[in-house]
């Protein structure tokens, strides 16, 4: 057929309700996911890994597939998140790095120089056949249901393989930020290449939609944000953008940083609970769909509250141009997956629309 126009065939999950929402086109419902929707919260999660380690698991295709899927029949989400962690890409690359449970990522030799970047080279195509493997099983059986596909943020990332574990302060990473900023810069922009080559496996084989994660970029100030974090997150967006899957971001703590969130190049910017969505709106401003807000701790509230709660979210939301419901942040460990199977319940039912 060369050399004759062809129409790139529609992608399975272009149509759901999630698709439709990140374009900011009507939607039949208010689609639904949560962030760690897949895992801890789900004791049918905890017989399937059966003592396989977290990290050993993410590359097991068919077990990704199984855990992926138990919250999907469970609660009846409008997405699948695909079963990984930010670090697979980099335990990929032959990174030693483990995740220690209740803990999280810990990195045996952290980053401090420049020597330390050859360490981190941009995995091939063989480096990521268990997540093409995983994701290809995983649209199979999904078919019009949208998958998930997501990364882990540059500056995420960094702090990880900068402090050699999780950190509060985040002293290491913006010690080398202000210190060393040409080390911090191409360190950053070498965890983007990596991303990308995570995020486009994905994404080619047939994940329906993205999200960078950059859980911890509230802690750096917007001047900084614009400056040394937000070039390599927009390389990020840039680099997926021809693939025509929406692209959603998402952080804690970034209330003033949501406008840099959006224009670092995301289709959909996530708010935690902190800002109501419609002050969210204003500081993002138009053209971007927005994604959130429940407090992930009113799940501990007796269900009268928690339907209060999820009212008031739709309440500020009723304003969007775009919005999909999620959790501010993650589904605790420790939530009631009833309480959960309500929450999806609750919107699907008060956003109805008919068309
Ligand atoms: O359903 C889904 O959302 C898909 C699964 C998913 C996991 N990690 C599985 C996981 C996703 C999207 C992630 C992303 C991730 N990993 C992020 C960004 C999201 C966020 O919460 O902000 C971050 C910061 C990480 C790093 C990480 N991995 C942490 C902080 C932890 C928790 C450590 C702990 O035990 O408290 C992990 C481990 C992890 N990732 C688990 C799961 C199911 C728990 C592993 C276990 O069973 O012990």
């Amino acid at each position: 057929m060369s050399g004759t126009q062809q129409t790139k065939p529609q992608h399975p999950a272009a149509d759901s309700a999630l698709v439709r929402a990140c374009r900011r086109e009507p939607v039949p419902h208010t689609p639904v996911w949560f962030m760690r929707q897949a895992g801890r919260a789900l004791p049918e999660y905890h017989k399937a890994r059966n003592g396989v380690p977290m990290l050993e698991s993410c590359f097991m295709p068919e077990l990704v597939t199984e855990i992926t899927m138990q919250p999907v029949r469970r609660y009846g989400v409008d997405a699948a998140v695909y079963f990984s962690d930010i670090v697979v890409p980099l335990k990929a690359i032959g990174i030693d790095v483990e995740i220690k449970p209740g803990v999280g990522p810990v990195i045996a030799e952290p980053v401090r120089s420049l020597a330390d970047l050859d360490r981190l080279r941009v995995p091939t195509p063989e480096d990521l056949t268990a997540i093409d493997a995983a994701v290809r099983l995983l649209t199979a059986e999904l078919g019009a249901t949208p998958l998930i596909g997501f990364g882990g943020a540059p500056f995420t990332l960094a702090s990880y393989l900068i402090e050699g574990g999780p950190s509060k302060g985040h002293e290491l990473t913006k010690a080398m930020m202000y210190g060393a900023p040409e080390l911090f810069t191409a360190l950053l922009d070498r965890i983007a290449d990596i991303t990308i080559a995570f995020l486009t496996t994905q994404i080619d084989a047939g994940a329906g939609a993205v999200q960078l994660f950059d859980s911890w970029v509230g802690a750096v100030a917007p001047e900084d944000y614009r400056r040394y974090v937000q070039p390599a997150s927009a390389k990020v967006f840039a680099a997926v953008a021809s693939r025509g899957v929406p692209r959603i971001h998402f952080g804690v703590g970034t209330g003033e940083l949501l406008r840099d969130l959006g224009e670092a190049g995301a289709d959909v910017v996530g708010v935690d609970w902190r800002v109501p969505l419609d002050e969210a709106a204003r500081r993002v401003g138009p053209g971007k769909a927005l994604q959130g807000n429940l407090d992930p701790a009113v799940l501990f509230a007796p269900p009268a509250a928690l339907d209060a709660a999820v009212q008031r979210v739709l309440d500020q939301a009723a304003g969007l141009e775009g919005h999909v419901f999620n959790l501010g942040h993650g589904v605790p460990p420790n939530a009631d997956p009833g309480q959960l199977a309500r929450v999806v319940e609750y919107v699907h039912e008060h956003t109805r629309t008919g068309s």
